[in-house]
C-alpha cells in the first residue's frame, strides 16, 4: 500500500426530506446572496426546484438564477455563469443537479476571484487561492462530484474535455436525497451505476499491490452497485436501492476508495476524448471503453482480474488467465443485461475519428498506471471497442 494523506472537507447530508433544509444551512454559514445553478430543466418536473427555492426564500436569501447547464458541460457556459456571478456579486453557489452542474459550479467558484479566462485553470497556467463556497443538491448519483474537488469541462472550440480540481473546490456541503432520483430515465440510472463502477475500477486495477483493505472495500462498492441498479431497473422508486446506489457512487470517488493505490484513469481519459468528439453520455462511453481496456491490459496483472472475477462473479474454475478473461466477459455481459452499450457502433461511432480521438486522449501525456498507453495503444483499445 502507498502512503497517503487524506482530507475531505465536504459536509454530507444524506436521506429523505433533507433538501428543504438547504436555506437554513446557508444562513447558518452566513451568506445572504446565492447563485442557483441548474441543468436543462429536470428539476422543474420533479419538484426539486420548487423545494429549493422555497427553502432559500424562507431563509431570507437573495437568489440569482442560471439554468441551462448541459450534460458534458461546456466552457462557454462557464464563462457566461462567471460573468453573471461577478455582475451580481453573489456569495455562494447552490448547484442543483448532477456532475455537470456541480462541475460547472466548481470552475465558476474559482474563476469568481480570477480576472483571466476560466480555461487557464485547466491549462494549469494559474492556480486558485480561494473559491466561492459551493452547496450541492445532488439529483443523479454517478460522478462523486458532490464530495470531491474535481470538475470536468469541455472546451468545445478545442475539443478538449479535461478534468481539474483544487483544494478549494470541494463543495462545503452537499445534500443527497436519493428519493429525488426516482424521476431519472432508466438509461441515466444505468449511466450513473456504470460511472460508479468505473471509478472503483480506476483504483482497483491501478496496479498497486498489498491493498487488501482497499480491494475488499472496492468489491463491496462494486457488488452493491450491481445489485442496486438491477433492482432499480424493475423498481425505479425502490428507496433502499436508490439510497445504496447513491452512497456507493459517493464512496467510489470521494477519495476513500482510491487511498493507498495508484489511480489508472486511462479509461476515463479515453472516454473523455470520445465524448469530446461525439457528446455521448459519460456512463455510456465508459461502458464501451472499459471492457476494451480490460481486454488490452489484463495480461499485465491477470491475478487482479481473476480476483475480480472470483469476488464479484464467483468465477473459480480455470487458470488465472482463463479466470481473468471470464471476468471481463462477465462484466461485459452485466453491462448488456442492464442495457448499457458495449460497442462504439451502438452509438453510431465508426472509424472516422479513431486517430483524432487517440491523439486527443494523450494530449497531456501517456495514460494509465497499470500499463502506460500512448496514442497507438489508445487507438487499438478504441478498435477493440468498435
Ligand atoms: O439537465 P437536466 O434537465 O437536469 O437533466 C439531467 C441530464 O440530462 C438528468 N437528470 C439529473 N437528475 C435528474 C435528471 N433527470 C431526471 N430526474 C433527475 N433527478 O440527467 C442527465 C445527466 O446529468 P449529468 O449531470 O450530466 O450527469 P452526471 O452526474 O453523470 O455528470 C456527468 C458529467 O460529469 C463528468 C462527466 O464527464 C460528465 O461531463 N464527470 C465528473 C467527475 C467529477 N466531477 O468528479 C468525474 C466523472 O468521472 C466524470 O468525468
Ligand atoms: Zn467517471
Amino acid at each position: 500500500m502507498r502512503n497517503f494523506d487524506f482530507h475531505n472537507p465536504t459536509r454530507l447530508v444524506f436521506g429523505q426530506d433533507t433538501i428543504p433544509k438547504i436555506g437554513q444551512y446557508i444562513k447558518e454559514y452566513g451568506e445572504k446572496k446565492v447563485l442557483l445553478l441548474y441543468g436543462k430543466g429536470s428539476i422543474f418536473k420533479n419538484g426539486v426546484y420548487d423545494t429549493v427555492v422555497k427553502s432559500l426564500q424562507e431563509a431570507g436569501l437573495t437568489v440569482v438564477e442560471a439554468g441551462g447547464v448541459k450534460p458534458n458541460p461546456v466552457l462557454s457556459k462557464v464563462r457566461e455563469v462567471v460573468a453573471l456571478m461577478k455582475a451580481e456579486q453573489v456569495e455562494a453557489i447552490v448547484a442543483v443537479g448532477g456532475g455537470s452542474v456541480l462541475d460547472t459550479a466548481k470552475i465558476s467558484a474559482a474563476s469568481f476571484y480570477y480576472d483571466g479566462d476560466p480555461w487557464d485553470f485547466y491549462e494549469r497556467k494559474v492556480f486558485p487561492k480561494k473559491a466561492l463556497p459551493i452547496y450541492g443538491i445532488l439529483t443523479i448519483s454517478a460522478t462523486g462530484s458532490e464530495m470531491n474537488s474535481g470538475g470536468v469541462i469541455t472546451n468545445e472550440e478545442e475539443k478538449k474535455k479535461w478534468g481539474w480540481g483544487s483544494p478549494f473546490t470541494y463543495p462545503r456541503l452537499s445534500i443527497i436525497d436519493p428519493s429525488v432520483q426516482s424521476s431519472l430515465p432508466v438509461n441515466q440510472t444505468v449511466n450513473g451505476a456504470v460511472d460508479t463502477l468505473s471509478h472503483v475500477f480506476e483504483a482497483y486495477f491501478g496496479g498497486t499491490k498489498g491493498t487488501l483493505m482497499q480491494d475488499e472495500l472496492s468489491e463491496g462498492i462494486i457488488r452493491t452497485t450491481m445489485t442496486s441498479v438491477k433492482t432499480l431497473l424493475s423498481e425505479p422508486s425502490n428507496y433502499e436501492a436508490r439510497a445504496n446506489l447513491a452512497w456507493a457512487a459517493t464512496l467510489a470517488l470521494n477519495g476513500i476508495n482510491g487511498l493507498g493505490r495508484a489511480g489508472d484513469w486511462a479509461s476515463h481519459g479515453i472516454e473523455h476524448s470520445v465524448s469530446a468528439y461525439y457528446d455521448i453520455a459519460h456512463g455510456e462511453g465508459l461502458a464501451i471503453v472499459f471492457p476494451a481496456w480490460m481486454t488490452y491490459v489484463h495480461h499485465v496483472d491477470p491475478e487482479k482480474f481473476a480476483r475480480f472475477g472470483e469476488k464479484v462473479f464467483g468465477i473459480v474454475d480455470g487458470t488465472t488467465e482463463e479466470k481473468a478473461l471470464k471476468a471481463i466477459g462477465a462484466y461485459k455481459a452485466f453491462l448488456q443485461e442492464i442495457g448499457a452499450p458495449v460497442a462504439l457502433s451502438e452509438r453510431g461511432i465508426g472509424q472516422e475519428h479513431l486517430d483524432d480521438m487517440a491523439e486527443n486522449a494523450v494530449l497531456r501525456g501517456p495514460l494509465g498506471t497499470l500499463m502506460k498507453l500512448n496514442a497507438q495503444d489508445v487507438r487499438e483499445i478504441l478498435t477493440l471497442a468498435l
